[in-house]
């Protein structure tokens, strides 16, 4: 009742509704959550634990250690030849999440629009709304491996639109895109003077070819906001920790909303972050060659027992069309729960363009993906028989 009209507004994120439903069952594999079975490598935790040691228990600065920015500036550049100024083209954030946040802040006004690749992953809409700004889905679909073109980017472009936002490798379709297709799209963004806001969180997992941050494509730099963390790639989801960079006034105005409310990450989680950046990179090798065994695997036996999925190119999800199954998205998620105890999430909690897809998470032991896959064929099976439903 005195709750603003702006928050009334916006769903509570399908992942966690569906979520509520997983709590209190017993002996269910968890095809759901987002986030690495790996701990945060050894290396990185003892870097945390002799930090506290040492009495680094204070506030930095409220861009981050300057030392972070500068190993985080190396990195890009040792990585992708991406150059960004650790003076003032950084910003250490509480996560992509409080990134993208802090970018949507920076950049809508009231009424502009944002255009949203869909499927797309649960904050973006909400977040842009939040700031008083119009999120427009561009829905994608299998045809043209879950991605957006510069054609249908102009269907749905209007003298309001103000930025776009990538992700990729996309969650929840693990999409991703070469550098000839992100040509394409930053010829587009260059003409229709649009802002990309660019989320790179799961750029070091792609499998097939190498991820181009769309920051190294010619002329723009000036009008990308580069977002990247470190969550999924070495596993450090509880740390809360990642990073913006991008033009220096949009990076001034993002560093001013975030003092005035995050102040700065826990200086811990700056510490492991910048060992993570110096002595992790074998880490991530390794987890990815762990990812990639086991995408091989749920591929394959997703398209043998009949639900059609596409290989992703990157991050640690499937997201199969369950259409033959004959339910709906919701209706797939919740009997395969109640009569297998296997959860997954149903790609409507991604947007609209979801319905008849799920998402499953490989981020996962072998040995538990196996099983569920086992209980996904049996469920099938069992509709097929008239038991289900
Ligand atoms: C595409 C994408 N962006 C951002 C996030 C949030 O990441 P962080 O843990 O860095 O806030 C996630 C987490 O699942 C994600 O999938």
């Amino acid at each position: 009742m005195k709750i603003s009209k702006v928050v009334e507004q916006i769903p509570p994120s399908g992942i966690r509704v569906f979520f509520d439903l997983v709590l209190g069952m017993k002996d269910v594999i968890s095809l759901g959550v987002g986030e690495p079975d790996f701990v945060t490598p050894w290396n990185i935790r003892e870097r945390a634990i002799y930090s506290l040691e040492e009495g680094y228990t204070s506030y930095t600065s409220n861009k981050g250690l300057f030392e972070l920015r500068q190993a985080i500036s190396k990195y890009l550049k040792r990585r992708y030849g991406l150059e960004y100024d650790p003076e003032d083209e950084i910003l250490v954030t509480v996560g992509v999440s409080e990134a993208f946040d802090l970018a949507m802040r920076a950049l809508v006004d009231r009424s502009d629009e944002v255009l949203i690749p869909e499927p797309s992953y649960v904050s973006y809409g909400p977040i842009t709304t939040l700031c008083y700004g119009r999120p427009v889905f561009i829905k994608t679909s299998p045809e043209n491996g879950f991605k957006v073109t510069p054609k249908e980017i102009d269907k749905y472009c209007s003298r309001k639109t103000k930025a776009i936002v990538l992700n990729y490798p996309n969650n929840p379709t693990g999409a991703s895109y070469s550098k000839k297709e992100l040509k394409a799209i930053a010829a587009k963004a260059a003409k229709d003077n649009i802002i990309v806001v660019s989320d790179e969180i799961y750029g070091d997992l792609t499998y097939d070819f190498g991820h181009t941050p769309f920051a190294t494509l010619p002329r723009m730099k000036e009008r990308t906001v580069y977002l990247n963390g470190f969550s999924k790639a070495f596993a450090m989801t509880g740390w809360r920790i990642g990073y913006a960079c991008g033009p220096r006034d949009i990076i001034a105005a993002m560093t001013k909303v975030h003092q005035y409310t995050m102040m700065c990450v826990s200086i811990t989680s700056q510490m492991a972050a910048q060992e993570a950046l110096a002595n992790g990179e074998r880490s991530v090798r390794e987890m990815k060659r762990e990812y990639r065994r086991r995408r091989e695997f749920v591929i394959s036996r997703l398209n043998e027992m009949g639900l059609a999925c596409h290989k992703p190119e990157g991050a640690f999800y499937a997201f199969p069309s369950i259409k033959t199954s004959g339910l709906s998205s919701m209706e797939f998620a919740r009997e395969l729960l109640k009569k297998e105890k296997v959860a997954v999430v149903p790609g409507t909690a991604f947007g609209e363009s979801g319905e008849g897809y799920a998402r499953i998470s490989y981020a996962t032991g072998f040995d538990k993906l196996k099983e569920a896959l086992a209980r996904i064929e049996r469920f099938l099976q069992s509709l097929k028989g008239g038991a289900a439903c």
